[in-house]
């Protein structure tokens, strides 16, 4: 075993066993030495003290170069693609969705018939829930992996996964994938070898013989999934603790080990050779541990991620990686940047954008868009109205405060609106994870169930636009809930199964609603009418060159229910108003004169003249283009 000892003779040893391993390429060596030093410098910080820092380092660089190597040429030309124009994602023709592979269209070849339909929605980018071997039965929606290198049989095999990529590129839709890489099921392989103590697996999660380090850990702590088990460990049956942060099924990895670092990165670059374009990192905040620490977003997770990121540039330099981050709003930005993840989500919006539903009061969402937006060049954010998790109040209390909004209250009054248990709320929701200790609770439902659709509330499909209409005009990649383009609604039928009755997150992950995909022609259902106002939007959103990219600028009006906001370009200027209220609000002609007065509703296609105003019904919104005087 070696340590890290100097930059050149760590390279030197990388080098000897990239060449160790097989045919040394050029374009992989013009890499190396771009990327090297940098993955050294990472590796000098996370395992300067390990015996071992060396040999793991040199050996995943070889591993880096033997992926090349296999690398199928298309995935190469698809690679030097996105070198030369990193900024692809950037595009107002990008549109992602989501869905689960078994839910949604049975198996791999159900998605592969599915894409017919993608290109009729026009879907830029496909993100296919875990997909992964995992446990029968309960197994957290397949966030348990038992091998990343084996598609769940139940869904088809690795072989089907890559021709379902090719298909997808070709129909121009980048295929994303989840990396679980914070922890395994207990199933994995080396799962099942730690808990036989072999020596080398052991070492790859966080094993402990009493309770002892597990309470100190947990002084400091959150409870992630309270209603599965208390802290941040479960028991093996042999007595020792093991680390548990999510299910008492999924074990977390210790990075602390640099094999184990190795050993995922492993798994991504045989991943990425199946034509993966974006690697959704999941849970990236959990990855690193210190006692005495909350032991979420320390700074080596960071370090983890560019190092990852180095990796990847070497041995599949075109795939991107997305940050899964749901925490605070000030941690969830320190993910993105090009050398660590240039894709996030944006939880902040998101939630903001049902707090916003539910008050009728827009404000803390246009500070949000206001003070919370602006990103670094060359990163996205993923704008999502609801996904297959539940929805957290994750906005930061500080910010409440400053509208004079009490955050633990207002937390549990929207707790409360959307769960159906504040008289006149339009919302059908269910609880998920509440802790009677902290009174903490989050939010499911699907949109249209949330936006009052089941209900009946009149104004159901209003808001359904209007969320829609804010995570497409807001930047970044919009994200669709396959199902939700044609007003799904909850499915309950998770309280009678077993394996699912644990977790209400089920209740807006149900089959594809055949019913409702047969409706969206028919003008006369809400599906159908969902259906035609969502996708001509998305049609206008294509047309509409200022909804490119992230660049947003806060746009002030008197009224605390309109969100107002512009994408500004170059000549014109798109202005977004939403009225997120229930009374009809006029924009009168000064607060819109700093512009030219001919402007367009971009949606209804018609010139409009700003000395008029712009009214704006309740819960209505307009995409106006417009040009600065
Ligand atoms: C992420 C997933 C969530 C899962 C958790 C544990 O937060 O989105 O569904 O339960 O990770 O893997």
């Amino acid at each position: 075993m070696t340590a890290l000892t100097s930059l050149e003779a760590d390279r030197a040893a990388a080098l000897a066993a990239v060449e160790a391993a097989g045919r040394v390429d050029e374009a992989f060596l013009g890499r190396f030495d771009e990327q090297f030093p940098r993955l050294h410098g990472l590796f000098a910080h996370l395992y300067g003290d390990r015996p071992d820092g060396q040999e793991q380092l040199a050996e995943t660089v070889a591993s880096a170069s033997t992926a090349w190597n296999a690398r199928p040429l298309e995935l190469k030309v698809r690679d030097a693609q996105r070198v030369a124009d990193p900024d692809w994602f950037q595009s107002q023709r990008m549109l992602g969705g989501v869905c689960y592979v078994d839910r949604y269209a049975g198996n791999l070849e159900g998605v592969r018939d599915q894409i017919p339909y993608f290109r009729e929605l026009g879907l830029t980018y496909l993100h296919l829930m875990p997909l992964f071997d995992a446990p029968a039965g309960d197994n957290d929606g397949g966030y348990a992996v038992s091998s990343y290198r084996r598609v769940n049989p139940s869904l088809g095999t690795m072989d089907q996964l890559a021709g379902l990529a090719t298909d997808l590129r070709t129909a121009g839709i980048s295929l994303v994938v989840d990396v679980i890489f914070n922890h395994t099921s207990n199933e994995h392989e080396w799962a099942r070898k730690a808990v036989a103590r072999d020596p080398e697996f052991e070492d790859f999660y966080l094993i402990f013989d009493d309770r002892e380090t597990p309470d100190a850990f947990e002084q400091t702590t959150r409870e992630i999934f309270p209603d599965d088990h208390r802290g941040s460990f479960v028991q093996l049956d042999d007595g020792r603790w093991i680390w548990s942060t999510f299910y008492h099924y999924q074990w977390d990895l210790n990075y602390a080990n640099p094999a184990v670092f190795r050993a995922m990165a492993g798994e991504m670059l045989f991943l990425a050779n199946q034509g993966v374009d974006v690697f959704r990192m999941d849970a990236v905040a959990f990855i690193w541990k210190r006692l005495g620490t909350a032991c979420e977003s320390l700074p080596e997770a960071h370090l983890l991620l560019q190092a990852f990121n180095a990796v990847i540039a070497l041995g599949a330099p075109g795939i991107v990686f997305k940050s899964e981050a749901i925490v605070h709003p000030d941690e969830v930005v320190t993910y993105i940047s090009p050398d660590e993840c240039r894709l996030s989500y944006n939880p902040l919006q998101m939630a903001l954008t049902w707090e916003a539903l539910a008050t009728r009061d827009g404000r803390l969402l246009q500070d949000a868009l206001e003070h919370r937006h602006a990103l670094p060049a060359g990163t996205a954010w993923v704008n999502y109205v609801r996904s297959h998790d539940d929805i957290g109040w994750t906005f930061a209390d500080e910010d409440a405060a400053a509208l004079g909004i009490d955050a633990f209250a207002h937390r549990q009054f929207l707790n409360r609106f959307y769960t159906g248990r504040h008289d006149g709320s339009f919302a059908r929701g269910v609880a998920f994870q509440e802790n009677p200790a902290t009174g903490d609770a989050r939010v499911t439902g699907t949109t249209a169930s949330l936006a009052g659709v089941e209900a009946g509330d009149p104004a159901g499909e209003d808001r359904i636009m209007l969320a829609h209409g804010l995570a497409l005009s807001t930047g970044g990649i919009p994200l669709l809930y396959l199902g939700d383009e044609v007003a799904q609604l909850n499915d309950y039928s998770y309280a009678d199964d077993p394996d699912r009755c644990g977790d209400t997150r089920w209740v807006h992950r149900g089959n594809r609603p055949r019913d409702r995909y047969a409706e969206r022609t028919d003008a006369d259902t809400v599906a159908g009418r969902v259906f035609r106002r969502l996708t001509k939007l998305i049609a206008v959103r294509q047309q509409t060159p200022e909804l490119a990219g992230n660049a947003l600028v806060g746009f002030e009006t008197p009224h605390a229910s309109v969100v107002a906001f512009q994408r500004p370009a170059p000549e014109t200027t798109v202005l977004v108003l939403a009225n997120v209220g229930d009374a009809e609000v006029g924009i009168d002609p000064l607060t819109l004169s700093g512009f030219a007065s001919e402007a367009v509703d971009l949606v209804e296609g018609i010139e409009v003249d700003l000395r008029e105003g712009i009214a704006l019904p309740a819960h209505g919104f307009v995409w106006l283009r417009v040009t600065p005087r």
